[in-house]
C-alpha cells in the first residue's frame, strides 16, 4: 500500500549532484503511509524492505536501505546510505546520521539522535543516542553507561 500523497523517486537530495538517479525499490506487502518521502538513490536503489512500514511524514533519504518487516514511526528522518537491518522498530520523530548501520532487531527510542551504529537487538535513546538496554533485554550497567557518557562527552568536543 502507498498512499497517494507519498512521493516515492524524488531526485537525491545531494549537492552538486547530476546524472542518473536509481528509483527506489519497495518490497512485497510495505505500507508507505500519507505525506512519506523516499529519495532516489546516486549510487544504488535505495530500498524499503518486504512488509515494513512507514508511517506518516517518515523521511528517507538516498541510498538508504531498510530491511523487512521494520516499523517507523512518524516524523523519523533516514539519512542518506544509512542502513537499517530486518525487524527494525523505530520510535516517533528519530534521525539517523548519513551512513549509519543498524543491526536487526534493534529498538531506537522516540526522539533518538543516532550518530554511531547500533548492534543487532539494542535498544538505543538520547541525543546522541546510547544503549539503553542490550540484545538479551537487560539494562545497561552502570559502567557501561558512563563509557558511552565518555564517548559523547568525546564526540562533543
Ligand atoms: C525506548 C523505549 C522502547 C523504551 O521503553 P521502556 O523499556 O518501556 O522504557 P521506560 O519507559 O521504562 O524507560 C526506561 C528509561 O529510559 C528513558 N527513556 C525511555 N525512552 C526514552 C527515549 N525515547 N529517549 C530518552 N530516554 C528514554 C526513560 O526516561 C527511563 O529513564 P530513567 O530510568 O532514568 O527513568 C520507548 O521509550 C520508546 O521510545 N518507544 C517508542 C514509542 C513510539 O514512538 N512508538 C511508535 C508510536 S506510532
Amino acid at each position: 500500500m502507498i498512499h497517494r500523497t507519498a512521493l516515492i523517486g524524488e531526485p537525491p537530495e545531494m549537492r552538486d549532484f547530476e546524472g542518473y538517479s536509481y528509483p527506489p525499490l519497495i518490497g512485497p506487502h510495505a505500507r508507505i503511509e500519507a505525506f512519506v518521502t523516499v529519495d532516489a538513490g546516486c549510487k544504488r536503489r535505495t530500498s524499503v524492505g518486504e512488509g515494513t512500514w512507514l508511517m506518516k511524514k517518515v523521511h528517507v533519504g538516498h541510498d538508504a536501505i531498510i530491511g523487512d518487516f521494520c516499523e517507523i514511526a512518524p516524523l523519523t528522518s533516514v539519512g542518506g546510505y544509512v542502513e537499517i537491518g530486518h525487524g527494525v522498530k523505530v520510535g516517533q520523530g528519530a534521525t539517523f546520521k548519513p551512513l549509519i548501520k543498524v543491526g536487526d532487531g534493534a529498538r531506537i527510542g522516540m526522539g533518538a539522535v543516532v550518530t554511531k551504529d547500533v548492534p543487532p537487538g539494542e535498544t538505543w535513546v538520547g541525543n546522541p543516542a546510547r544503549p539503553l538496554y542490550r540484545a538479551t533485554g537487560e539494562l545497561m550497567t552502570e559502567s557501561e553507561l558512563q563509557g558511552w557518557e565518555q564517548i559523547a562527552e568525546h564526540a562533543r568536543r
